[in-house]
């Protein structure tokens, strides 16, 4: 079983150019097969989520080819609706291929999806919005779906929350649509906005997304052949920065768009971080020892991505003095929390909320990553920490980080992988 090692103690120092977004990619590769022809996506960072769509694309009749950081999708042959449950279940985001296939197939069968462990993650809003539009739904055996639609309907739809996923699933369905559908109370993550421009250059009729409204018109004709780069990776490069942070290090990110990231930013400033800006470059000093922060609240974007709260948990462990964090997204996501106490951190779980008192050292051990961003958690904290750190689990780091060991090694840090 791969594990990473890490000594702590070393401040990092030097620079590190980001990968493209995890979660951007995602639903872009999924849109491609909308279009009949050929979708040169670029900036695409090499990882497991990234290869487990490219095989759900090439199930369904895809031809991809990946060049680098670029993957050429060749969609003109789709010719299966179906999504097998060992592919399905690999990661959750294959929920968002229900509203590309539907769009272009009339009809999609796939097994309820899998993914990261961080709570019930249910799909009742997708489901619920794609009959609003006229699919028929039905769960075929426990865990399978089976959605069906001769025509889709353009519909006026409000999701009870903005779910990520549900935004963008209803996005691609309605691109065939006839007439228009509205979006109310939709997410209004980067990544939305990501995937409209990647349906805006393919030539669908969509606007609004970053705000509260998207409108869809269906049936616009599409271009066959585009060219989209992905945006910059928010998430990993707020985990850089705590890098940076948690060893009192210094580090210039490459690649980053500072304004999706500007929660993080002003929370790790609070503590101490000094940060400056230049087009999209930060350059991030550490502070000798981080001092808590009030409160942090999780929250749809541009609140405090969710998607952070491990890693910063992790970086409150060290601060000055208490920091409270309340999870308000997801309702089980502090599987980390164990592993840190297990390092010496002193913190107190009361349901959705985190009391760190901060301890002036975590002391190294054997932990292992439960999640994704759990999982890059336990690494900052070995960075920081004394002595030896072994983080175990380690595939959930590789579903979202593109050489997480050798990006960290570049600029200081102590860690090897082992098999
Ligand atoms: C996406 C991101 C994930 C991030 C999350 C929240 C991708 C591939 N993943 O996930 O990294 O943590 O946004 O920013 O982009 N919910 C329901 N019913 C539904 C759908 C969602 O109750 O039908 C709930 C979820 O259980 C969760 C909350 O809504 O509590 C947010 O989920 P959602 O925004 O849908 O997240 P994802 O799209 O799964």
């Amino acid at each position: 079983m791969s594990k990473l090692i890490v000594i702590g103690g070393s401040k990092l120092k030097g620079e590190i150019v980001v990968e493209g977004a995890k979660n951007a990619i995602l639903p872009v590769l999924a849109a491609t097969i909308l279009n009949s022809g050929l979708n040169v996506i670029k900036n695409c960072p090499k990882l497991k989520d990234v290869e487990a769509t490219v095989n759900i694309l090439e199930k369904v009749g895809c031809k991809v080819k990946t060049e680098e950081n670029t993957i050429i999708v060749d969609s003109t042959n789709v010719n299966s609706y179906e999504i097998p449950e060992e592919l399905a279940t690999e990661m959750r985001s294959s929920v968002i291929f229900l509203g590309a296939l539907l769009g272009r197939m009339g009809k999609v069968a796939i097994s309820y999806p899998g993914g990261c462990e961080i709570g019930p993650r249910p799909i009742d809003l997708h489901i619920k919005a794609l009959r609003k539009m006229g699919a028929v739904i039905q769960e075929v055996q426990h865990g399978f779906i089976y959605c069906e639609a001769e025509r889709l309907k353009g519909a006026d739809i409000h999701l009870d929350y903005p779910s990520v996923g549900a935004t963008e699933n209803v996005m691609l369905a309605s691109a065939f649509a006839d007439g228009e559908t509205y979006i109310r109370n939709a997410a209004k993550e980067p990544e939305i906005v990501d995937l409209q421009n990647f349906l805006i250059e393919l030539g669908v009729n969509v606007s609004g997304a970053g705000t509260n409204v998207i409108r869809i018109v269906g049936g616009s004709k599409l271009k066959r052949s585009i060219e989209h780069s992905i945006i910059p990776d928010r998430i990993v490069a707020g985990t850089y920065l705590v890098a940076a942070g948690i060893t009192g290090g210094d580090l210039t990110l490459k690649n980053v768009n500072s304004e999706h990231l500007s929660p993080v930013i002003s929370n790790l400033r609070e503590s101490g971080c000094r940060i400056n800006i230049k087009r999209n470059h930060i350059h991030i000093s550490g502070p000798a020892r981080p001092r808590a922060v009030d409160i942090i609240r999780t929250l749809p974007h541009p609140g405090f991505p969710t998607d952070m709260q491990a890693q910063m948990v992790a970086y409150l462990a060290v601060a000055r003095g208490t920091s409270i964090v309340v999870e308000t997204v997801f309702g089980s996501r502090y599987k980390h929390v164990e592993e840190l106490l297990r390092m010496g951190a002193d913190i107190k779980l009361e349901g959705r909320l985190a009391v760190i008192n901060g301890v002036r050292k975590l002391t190294g051990a054997s932990v292992a990553a439960k999640d994704l961003r759990g999982g890059a958690a336990l690494v900052l904290a070995g960075l920081a920490a004394e002595g030896e750190t072994t983080v175990t689990g380690i595939h959930h780091i590789d579903r979202g980080y593109e050489n997480i060991e050798g990006k960290l090694a570049s600029v200081g840090a102590i860690i090897r992988r082992e098999e």
